[in-house]
């Protein structure tokens, strides 16, 4: 059996993203979640990871150079050899020592269909405010590889979600954020798959039947 890629999430957030990860984890699975890197002491997501029993860590990324930012944070992957990184809501752009130390291993979800409505300042509700005022009929959920800008990474995989009549930022948002918490833990697995099988991974697509049961529950 090989043995599953230990992964490390970055998130300054709630964590919803990494419960899904978390969730989606078996025994035999390709991934296993070793630590949570935040940015922010109050972040829920580092409560869910001491709730999982993983190694819960604040890295401080304010008013420090990104050097050392860096250092502290190889040190740490090195130490759980870490081969994957998923950022979960992680709200600071990674250091570019990190992003070439971990080159395609890193991945990031974005709550619209990249390469539109994303950049520096898209997140949150801003990302859907503007797909709302642009008139886009369609948004969705984006997995995509990090490099050194804001969203501009390969794309991986994305998932569409239908943009409703009398659809507000928040409504929206909660609709893309169900996707994500479906698409994110599938796309991990596939990545993983293949590095595990010394494969480099292919773009991800949802099969007939996984949009399927994602219209039934009015995903889409
Ligand atoms: C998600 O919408 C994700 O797409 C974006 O940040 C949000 C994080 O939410 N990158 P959560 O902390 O996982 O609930």
């Amino acid at each position: 059996m090989t043995p599953p890629v230990h992964a490390a999430v970055f998130a300054s957030g709630s964590g919803t993203n990494l419960q899904a990860l978390l969730d989606h984890e078996t025994a035999n699975g390709p991934y296993r979640i070793v630590v949570v890197i935040s940015d922010r002491g109050g972040a829920g997501a580092l409560e869910r990871a001491e709730a999982a029993g993983r190694v819960a860590r604040v890295i401080e990324v304010r008013n420090r150079p990104p050097e050392e930012v860096a250092s502290e944070t190889l040190s740490l992957l090195e130490s759980l050899e870490v081969g994957a990184i998923f950022l979960a809501g992680y709200l600071r752009l990674v250091p570019s020592a990190v992003v070439s130390a971990y080159r395609r291993r890193i991945l990031n979800i974005h709550p619209a269909l990249l390469p539109d409505f994303g950049g520096m300042g898209m997140f949150g509700e801003r990302v859907h405010e503007a797909v709302l005022a642009s008139g886009a009929k369609v948004s969705g959920a984006t997995v995509h590889y990090v490099d050194e800008e804001y969203d501009t990474g390969t794309i991986v995989g994305q998932c569409p979600v239908q943009v409703l009549p009398g659809d507000d930022a928040p409504a929206l948002a909660a609709r893309i954020l169900n996707v994500e918490h479906r698409l994110y833990p599938i796309v991990a697995e596939h990545v993983c798959e293949a590095w595990a099988d010394g494969r480099v991974p292919g773009p991800f697509t949802l099969s007939p039947g996984e949009l399927g049961s994602a219209l039934e529950r009015n995903a889409l």
